[in-house]
């Protein structure tokens, strides 16, 4: 299932010049390649008609003025963080995500909270926007794919608005669904998935003080192709967990399937853990792409968040729970 070769695969020194690399090999050649490493081959989806890529302006630093991690390494520009996107209910084309987002309708917007909670609600964004108190976090964000990227983002604690929903003691997980609208996303009418893209966190993983619902980053509202108006970040985890646009919320008793475990039971879990130990059955995990370097780096246990974290899997034998 899913069948791609690994040198579809981005190459590591590719998209430092990408737009120089796009006219030294043509964007034809480039369009005979499958996409992402975790996308189908030649996924047919409808896309609208052609739309300009990049429409906001690049910022030299982030917000805060924040300029690194707390590692020491540099946050990653405006332009690469809102041009080199995941974004399937538009395109398996990174590039092409954020020309063909460009349009969504990010309002009205609506946030269902419910399931085992005693204050189940729906809340507008603007709700939400002026209930929580946002700050900015900057965080790596490691793809399962093996590339990377230093993000500023500007959002609150998951914590947060789930206390404000007091889970009832027979939640055990969350459960997030992006909006299901195919005439907005066309990639939801691609039947590789079952749509909507759907994921989900333990309980205590999205009490963890690291787990983030952004809408904005480098200061700035969140743009269509970074998941707006409000996404989550879950920084030790696999990229595909950081589930975009979110229309609903859950507390739920069993463990919710997520659209990539649907998909590739065998390569994708519930987990999905950033561990360089526990490999993809059809890539390694040891090294990542950060994006805008030339040299891989070594892949961090839970992306370098293992104080933080670890001990939420005391006792698990992270293989098996990948
Ligand atoms: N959320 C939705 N709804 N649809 C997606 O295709 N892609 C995921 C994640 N969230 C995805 C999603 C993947 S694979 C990654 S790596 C991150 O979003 C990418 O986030 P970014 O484009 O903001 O860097």
């Amino acid at each position: 299932m899913i069948p791609i070769k690994s040198s579809e695969i981005t190459p590591e020194n590719v998209y430092l010049n990408r737009r120089t690399f796009m006219k030294g090999v043509g964007l034809a050649a480039l369009g005979g390649l499958a996409v992402a490493a975790c996308a189908p081959a030649a996924t047919p989806i409808a896309e609208p008609a052609a739309s300009t890529a990049g429409t906001a302006a690049p910022v030299a630093t982030a917000s805060t003025g924040a300029t690194t991690d707390e590692l020491g390494d540099p946050v990653n520009s405006y332009e690469q963080i809102t041009n080199y996107n995941n974004f399937y209910e538009f395109t398996t084309d990174k590039e092409k995500v954020a020309g063909l987002a460009k349009d969504f309708p990010t309002r009205p917007w609506t946030v269902e909270v419910g399931g085992l909670v005693n204050n189940p609600g729906t809340f507008s964004i603007e709700d939400i926007l002026s209930t929580f108190e946002r700050e900015e976090r900057v965080y790596r964000l490691r793809c399962v794919e093996g590339w990377s990227m230093v993000i500023p983002w500007l959002g609150f604690q998951l914590s947060k608005l789930l206390e404000k929903a007091d889970p009832q003691s027979s939640a055990k997980y969350v459960r997030f669904e992006t909006l299901m609208d195919p005439d907005k996303m066309p990639g939801e009418r691609s039947s590789w998935f079952e749509w909507p893209y759907v994921e989900g966190l333990r309980i205590d993983e999205a009490m963890n003080p690291l787990a983030l619902i952004a809408t904005g980053l480098y200061g700035k509202e969140l743009l269509p192709q970074n998941g707006a108006p409000l996404r989550l970040v879950v920084p030790w985890k696999y990229g595909f967990k950081s589930i975009k646009s979110i229309v609903k919320i859950d507390l739920v008793e069993e463990q919710p399937t997520s659209l990539w475990m649907a998909a590739a039971p065998n390569e994708y879990g519930f987990y999905a853990n950033v561990n360089p130990e526990v490999q993809h059955p059809r890539w390694s995990q040891r090294t990542e792409r950060r994006i805008g370097e030339t040299k891989r780096r070594e892949t961090l246990m839970f992306n370098g968040y293992g104080d933080e974290v670890a001990h939420l899997y005391d006792g698990m034998n992270l293989a098996a729970y990948y």
